[in-house]
């Protein structure tokens, strides 16, 4: 990737005022996906952080890291893992609980996704309160995985999310971030 490839995907992230409730500021990744340019930079960044970190699998998040997840595995020749929502996998499950803005969220892996020892990246567009980053490193962890770092396009750093994710001795990798 170029040396500003981070200030480029910065400028390609849309930011929809008010959305989905008033006060949000939510940064829309689609214009990132929307062109051959700004896919091949973003994937490319991710690549280039990971191909030399050994890895057996990249995670993705439901539902947007899904979408870059796979590049990044396909890429790397590796497997991607999917951590789903409550009640989408047909398998047996391992669940993790976590508290949102209001209410709470669940989410499930396989049991037998990977095996213990085997080294995952999780990959997410981006981390707020951290959450749903926490949770997914939780559930590989309890398979005995070891998640050797959490990546995602932006960061929102005054959510807290990324601090908590550190401190709970998760390394981080994010291409930008928002105020
Ligand atoms: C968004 C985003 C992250 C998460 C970040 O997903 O894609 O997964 O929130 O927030 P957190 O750090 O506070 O957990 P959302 O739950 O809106 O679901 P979606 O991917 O289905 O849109
Ligand atoms: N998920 C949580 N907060 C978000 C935001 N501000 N923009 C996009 N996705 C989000």
């Amino acid at each position: 990737a170029p040396h500003d490839a981070p200030a480029f995907i910065k400028s390609q992230i849309r930011t929809i005022p008010d959305w989905p409730m008033p006060g949000v500021q939510f940064r829309d990744i689609t214009p990132l996906l929307q062109r051959p340019k700004t896919l091949r930079v973003l994937i490319d960044l991710f690549i280039e952080r990971y191909v030399e970190a050994k890895l057996d699998y990249v995670a993705g998040l439901d539902a947007r890291g899904f979408i870059i997840a796979p590049i990044v595995a396909y890429e790397l020749n590796l497997g991607f893992i999917p951590i789903r929502k409550i009640g989408k996998l047909p398998y047996r499950t391992v669940s993790e609980s976590y508290s949102l803005e209001y209410g709470t969220a669940t989410v499930e892996i396989h049991e037998d996704a990977c095996q213990p020892g085997e080294r995952v990246v999780i990959v997410d567009d981006l981390i707020a309160t951290g959450g749903t980053m926490m949770a997914g490193k939780k559930l590989l962890e309890r398979l005995g995985a070891v998640v050797v770092e959490g990546a995602a396009i932006v960061d929102l750093p005054d959510l807290g999310g990324s601090k908590l994710l550190r401190e709970s001795g998760l390394p981080l990798y994010t291409i930008t971030d928002f105020p």
